[in-house]
């Protein structure tokens, strides 16, 4: 189901001290200020059982940053769908461009891995999007279509719509090189018309499609305002509360 969605990816930051700290300034933000989008967190996987005991009404939804293409067995570092389900995460990160450019994941990768969330209904948080060569060549459509057709296409029509899509141009991920609110906004207009060329315009207009890529109290309302911005991933500014709840207050 379509909803506004503000997601802080921590990737490998804060010691547990720390991300303690900011899960506690997180829950007292929630309790005080209501909020016009729905609040998740990626931390560290070292880090979850504690975020689901610092947010035991679920105020805050927690995702995993990754998750393992198998279900269990000889995977050492990895953390399977069930593992994740059994202390009641609501879903993962899934093909992040970091998780692509250092540990070689791909598009197949991406594919069974949603479908294994999705099978123990778990959320997706689906991350594509193109780098500085394509978006300069101008195949940045091409790349992201591709990226979207498989890592999504073989999802039946009822499972498409659990997934949340995080569009994530590579350019301007941790440059402060922010895409444009138009640039982001041709980019899901073009991922929403190609899901709803395979699925039907009804089922596209179901999926939330989230932008990435240097998102800051600054830009954030206007990224959020265009009509196929369904929200953000936000990472560098997640890991301070002064900026991430502004960037949440985007949707006021
Ligand atoms: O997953 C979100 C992240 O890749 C964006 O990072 O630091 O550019 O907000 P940042």
């Amino acid at each position: 189901m379509r909803k506004n969605i503000v997601a802080g990816n921590w990737k490998m930051n804060l010691n547990y001290a720390d991300a303690q700290s900011l899960m506690y300034q997180l829950l007292e933000y929630k309790k005080n200020n209501q909020t016009n989008c729905e609040v998740y967190i990626a931390p560290p996987s070292l880090y979850l059982t504690k975020a689901k005991d610092i947010f035991e009404n679920g105020e805050i939804g927690i995702f995993a940053q990754d998750v393992s293409e198998y279900q269990s067995g000889a995977y050492t570092g990895e953390l399977s769908v069930d593992m994740l389900s059994s202390i009641n995460i609501n879903g993962s990160l899934v093909s992040h461009s970091e998780r692509r450019l250092y540990h070689g994941e791909t598009d197949s990768h991406a594919n069974r891995k949603i479908k294994n969330l999705l099978d123990k209904n778990l959320t997706p948080i689906y991350c594509n999007g193109e780098n500085l060569d394509q978006r300069k060549n101008g195949d940045y459509l091409e790349v992201v279509g591709n990226q979207t057709k498989t890592a999504l296409f073989t999802l039946s029509a009822e499972e498409i719509k659990k997934v949340v899509i995080a569009y994530e141009p590579v350019w301007a991920i941790g440059t402060g090189e922010t895409a444009t609110a138009e640039q982001a906004q041709e980019v899901h207009a073009f991922i929403r018309d190609l899901i709803a060329n395979q699925y039907g315009k009804e089922v596209a207009d179901e999926i939330s499609i989230l932008y990435g890529g240097s998102v800051k109290p600054e830009n954030a309302k206007e990224i959020f305002s265009m009509p196929d911005v369904d929200g953000g991933l936000i990472g560098g500014a997640a890991l301070k509360i002064e900026d991430f709840s502004k960037i949440i207050e985007g949707f006021n």
